[in-house]
C-alpha cells in the first residue's frame, strides 16, 4: 500500500517520540487541498463542513478559514464554533428544546427534521426561519447503519408530513425558507445529490419562501481503494438540475468525510504477537476504543507499517486492539511486514469519524495532534 504523501514513516516516527501512542495526527495541508476540490462545485453556493466527522479546535479552524460554515448537531458542536468566523447550521435530530433556543440565541439557520418541535414548542419559532429535513424514501452509502434516509430511518419528515409542517409553522409565526435531505454517508453516484434537488422541488411548490435546497453530505472517499466520486460530474449534474429548477434557488451541501478523512491517521504501537489456530494476532495500544469504525461498520482503513516503510510482507495477519470485546479488530487478513513489539503503525484515512466517535472503554485513551503544514 503505497503511502499518501504527506505521512512518510519519519515525520510520524518523530511525532510518536514527542507524543504518547495510541494519537490520530491531522494534516493542515490535506484539509486546505480538500478544501479546494470541494471549493470548484461552482453550482453549489454554501459547504457547511460536518464537524461530527472531526471537531478538532484546529481543523474547524483551518476549514473556516477556507469560507466553510459549521455544520452542528448538538449544543457542544455550536459552542465549537465559537471566535470561528463561520456561519453555523443546525441540522439535529431528537435534540432537546433548549438546544433549538440556544442554535437560535448564536444566529444559526435552524433544521427541524420532525413536527414536535412546532407542534409542542411554538413560541421558540415566532419570527424564525427554518429548514425541513426530508426524508425521501432512498437510503444510500457504504453500511446500512449509515443509511439516513427510507427503510426505518429515524431522520426526516416524512413527505406526506409537509401540510402539517406548513401549518403549524403559519401556526407559529415562522417562515420556511429551505428544504434539506441527507440519505447516506460514503456515496460515488456522482448524480445523487442533483437528484436530491429534483425530488424536493415538488415539495418546494406549496412553499413560496423557499429559496435555499440543502442537499446534505456523504461524498465518499475511497479510503485507499476503489472508487472516486467525480466531482466534476456531480458539478455538471447539479448544474442541470438547477437549471429545471422552477425557481431560483440556493444549493448548500453539508460534507463531513470528503474533508477531513484523507488528513488523518491513527499511530499505534505493536503490543504483543500472538500465533493461534494458524493465524497471527498483531496487538496494538489502540483498539475499537480508539477507532470504532471497523466493528460497528465493517470499515476497511489501510494500515502502514511506520517502523519498516516499504518492507516487504512478511505475511497475513489480523490486527487486533487491547479491548476486552471481541469485536475488537482494526483489520482482518492484511499484509504487513515483519513486527515487533514496539513497531509503530499508522492506521491511514482515518481522519473522519475516528476521534469523534472514540470512547474511554477500559480506561484507554487516544489522543489527536495536529500538523499545520
Ligand atoms: C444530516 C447529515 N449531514 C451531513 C453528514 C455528513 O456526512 P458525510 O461525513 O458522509 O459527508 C451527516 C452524517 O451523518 C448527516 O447526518
Amino acid at each position: 500500500m503505497p503511502m499518501p504523501p504527506w505521512f512518510h514513516a519519519p515525520a510520524l516516527v518523530a511525532l510518536a517520540d514527542a507524543h504518547p501512542t495510541p494519537f490520530y495526527a491531522y494534516h493542515g495541508p490535506t484539509l486546505d487541498a480538500a478544501a479546494a476540490q470541494l471549493r470548484t462545485l461552482r453550482s453549489v453556493d454554501r459547504i457547511f463542513y460536518a464537524q461530527k466527522a472531526n471537531g478538532h479546535a484546529q481543523v474547524l479552524a483551518r476549514l473556516a478559514g477556507h469560507g466553510l460554515g459549521l455544520e452542528c448537531v448538538s449544543a457542544g458542536e455550536l459552542a465549537a464554533g465559537d471566535g470561528l468566523d463561520a456561519p453555523l447550521l443546525f441540522t439535529p435530530n431528537f435534540a432537546p428544546r433548549a438546544e433549538y433556543a440556544e442554535a437560535f440565541a448564536r444566529g444559526s439557520h435552524v433544521t427541524l427534521d420532525g413536527l414536535h418541535p412546532l407542534a409542542r414548542w411554538p413560541e421558540l419559532f415566532r419570527g424564525r426561519d427554518v429548514l425541513l429535513r426530508f426524508d425521501l424514501g432512498v437510503g444510500r452509502g457504504h453500511h446500512r447503519h449509515v443509511r439516513t434516509s427510507g427503510g426505518d430511518a429515524k431522520f426526516g419528515l416524512a413527505p406526506e408530513d409537509l401540510p402539517a409542517a406548513r401549518d403549524l409553522a403559519a401556526a407559529a409565526g415562522a417562515r420556511i425558507v429551505g428544504l434539506h435531505t441527507h440519505s447516506g454517508s460514503g456515496i460515488f453516484d456522482a448524480g445523487t445529490w442533483a437528484e436530491h434537488l429534483d425530488a424536493l422541488q415538488p415539495l418546494a411548490e406549496a412553499l413560496p419562501d423557499v429559496r435555499i435546497f440543502n442537499l446534505g453530505g456523504g461524498l465518499g472517499v475511497p479510503y485507499g481503494r476503489g472508487h472516486v466520486l467525480d466531482l466534476a460530474a456531480v458539478d455538471a449534474a447539479l448544474a442541470q438540475a438547477r437549471a429545471r429548477a422552477p425557481r431560483a434557488v440556493e444549493v448548500w451541501l453539508e460534507p463531513g468525510r470528503f474533508l477531513v478523512c484523507e488528513a488523518g491517521v491513527l499511530v499505534l504501537r505493536v503490543t504483543q504477537i500472538k500465533d493461534k489456530h494458524g493465524r497471527r494476532f498483531v496487538g496494538v495500544d489502540g483498539g475499537m476504543n480508539a477507532l470504532i469504525r471497523p466493528a460497528l461498520y465493517g470499515a476497511r482503513h489501510p494500515v502502514v507499517s511506520l517502523t519498516r516503510p516499504g518492507a516487504p510482507s512478511a505475511g497475513r495477519v489480523t490486527l487486533v486492539g487491547p479491548c476486552c470485546e471481541s469485536a475488537d479488530v482494526l483489520a482482518r487478513n492484511i499484509a504487513l511486514p515483519e513486527v515487533e513489539e514496539g513497531d509503530l503503525l499508522a492506521l491511514t484515512h482515518a481522519g473522519a469519524y475516528g476521534f469523534t466517535m472514540a470512547s474511554r472503554y477500559n480506561l484507554r485513551e487516544v489522543g489527536e495532534v495536529f500538523i499545520p503544514g
